[in-house]
């Protein structure tokens, strides 16, 4: 064999080698397409029901939870405790609104204690309801389905649904619970 020869089986299975490491690459790349195609493109949300603790556990009066981004009322009397959920999101751009009490309420100069909701980035104001008493909010604050897990008995906050305001959960001592119109 010559030179010239043997430099051309060099150059030949130079060029038999680079086709191998290429169609291996094509192949390869086209075993991981397919693979990858399987694996479903979700986004995984933090779910919206939202459990805050046995009925026990929850502070009387108004608490913010943040992770439900609501504010839970509790209140009860003669055995009876209505349970409500309020969203914190202000309806204007969606900061969260703080609970506020005017200071004559807190002092207790007034009869008439003004309590409810405030929005520290435009200057919105709801009543405890949530209502719109001063924008610039163009919406009341919605309420959010209340309900008692069967599996623990934690009370859970619905963010994703809304329900008709002034509706509560109703605990009773005997531990039986409904939706009431308060
Ligand atoms: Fe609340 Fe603007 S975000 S007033």
């Amino acid at each position: 064999m010559n030179n010239s020869d043997r430099q051309g089986s060099t150059r030949r299975s130079f060029l038999a080698r680079l086709s191998i490491w290429i169609g291996g690459l094509a192949v390869g790349g086209g075993v991981f397409a397919a693979l990858r195609s399987l694996i479903p493109n979700v986004l995984y949300e933090p779910s919206k029901k939202v459990k805050i603790g046995t009925l026990d556990l929850i502070p009387d009066g108004v608490t913010l939870f943040k992770d439900a981004k609501a504010f839970v009322s509790k209140h009860g009397s003669e055995g009876k405790t209505r349970i409500h959920a309020i969203s914190a999101v202000c309806t204007h751009l969606g900061c969260i609104v703080q609970h506020t009490e005017s200071e004559e309420s807190k002092s207790g100069t007034t009869d008439k204690p003004t309590v409810g909701f405030s929005c520290a980035c435009h200057g919105s104001q709801f009543t405890i309801d949530g209502d719109v008493v001063k924008g610039p909010a163009p919406e009341p604050l919605p309420w959010f389905a209340v309900s008692v897990s069967p599996d623990d008995g934690q009370l859970v906050v619905d963010t994703s649904s809304v329900v008709e305001r002034h509706k509560a959960l109703l605990v009773l001592k005997s531990g039986h619970c409904n939706v009431r119109k308060v």
